[in-house]
């Protein structure tokens, strides 16, 4: 297959719908990004990489984070976890509050806010630092050591980050945080402030492909939780357009507000697509545009 072939026909789609995004302005520091810029790269279970348009370019992980937050958490043993997060679409905007209360503090799932709350919650317990734990993880799957926290976003993200802050205490009055609720948040919000490009997420996303192996061959995940948090990324990774996500790309993927897309193909390899503009749910309008492009004219598929 010829992949640079492909990526670049990807990206040819992408650019014609790129004006139609905005870039993310409730975080003021991801509303200077240019709505014009797109990457994409993909990479195989046996490390090929290719990219294509600002593939080497850094931006803000933010949700995309979420996936290795599960992840790591799973891996440290957190199964109890699944106590206190579910494991269902919300059909809510990402920030949204409205079902914690009659849910009894229990997030839907671990990739809007809340849920992500509870599993920086538990990861930090279980490791002590939960934003280093993500950093050193996407350092070491992508060999990258100049992926970071951008301290200017996650102080953007903490002045700005009200709603954040009332899903935390709202939670924890439901005794569903347990470390202090600044903690968790000043985790949160430096873990969604990482930087990194295509090529690291594409990397880093190789566990998920590999059936819970990482690049050096040691198993961070069962069979079965990889599996399973793939099956999650299906119906929940990209909010309430997971179902739309699914009819046009129909891989597990998970979105971030900085942009960028990260999508598993279980047994092929991991792709990440990133442009700034987002379409009013929060997705990336370029990057959606790419990865179903490029899941129709390529075998990358699980359907
Ligand atoms: O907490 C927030 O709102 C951001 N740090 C992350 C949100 C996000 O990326 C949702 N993505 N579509």
């Amino acid at each position: 297959m010829n992949y640079d072939e492909l990526l670049e026909r990807s990206r040819d789609v992408a650019a014609r719908v790129l004006g139609r995004g905005v870039p993310a302005d409730y975080i003021p520091a991801l509303a200077c990004a240019d709505p014009n810029d797109f990457g994409m790269a993909l990479a195989t279970v046996d490390g090929e990489v290719h990219g294509v348009g600002e593939w080497r370019k850094p931006f803000s992980v933010q949700s995309v984070s979420k996936l290795f937050v599960l992840a790591l958490a799973l891996a440290h043993g957190g199964t109890s976890l699944w106590r206190r997060v579910g494991r269902e679409p919300s059909g809510n905007p990402f920030n949204s509050l409205i079902q914690l209360e009659s849910e009894q503090g229990v997030p839907r799932n671990p990739f809007i806010n809340a849920g992500a709350l509870v599993t920086t919650d538990a990861l930090l317990s279980l490791t002590g630092d939960a934003q280093g734990a993500v950093v050193d993880f996407l350092r070491a799957e992508s060999g990258n050591p100049d992926i970071a926290v951008d301290p200017a976003v996650a102080a953007s993200e903490a002045g700005h980050g009200h709603r954040n802050a009332a899903l935390a205490h709202f939670m924890a009055s439901f005794g569903n945080l347990h470390n202090p609720v600044d903690e968790v948040l000043a985790h949160y919000f430096a873990h969604c402030s990482v930087t990194a490009d295509c090529r690291d997420l594409a990397l880093a996303g190789g566990f998920l492909a590999r059936h819970g192996l990482r690049a050096d061959g040691s198993r961070l995940l069962s069979r079965s939780d990889a599996k399973r948090i793939n099956a999650v990324l299906l119906t929940c990774g990209t909010y309430d357009a997971a179902g739309d996500f699914a009819y046009r790309v129909g891989l597990p993927g998970k979105s971030g507000v900085g942009g960028g897309i990260l999508a598993i193909v279980p047994g092929r390899g991991a792709v990440c697509a990133w442009s700034p503009g987002l379409d009013a749910v929060g997705n990336s309008v370029g990057a959606m545009a790419a990865l179903e492009d490029f899941t129709e004219r390529s075998d990358w598929s699980v359907f």
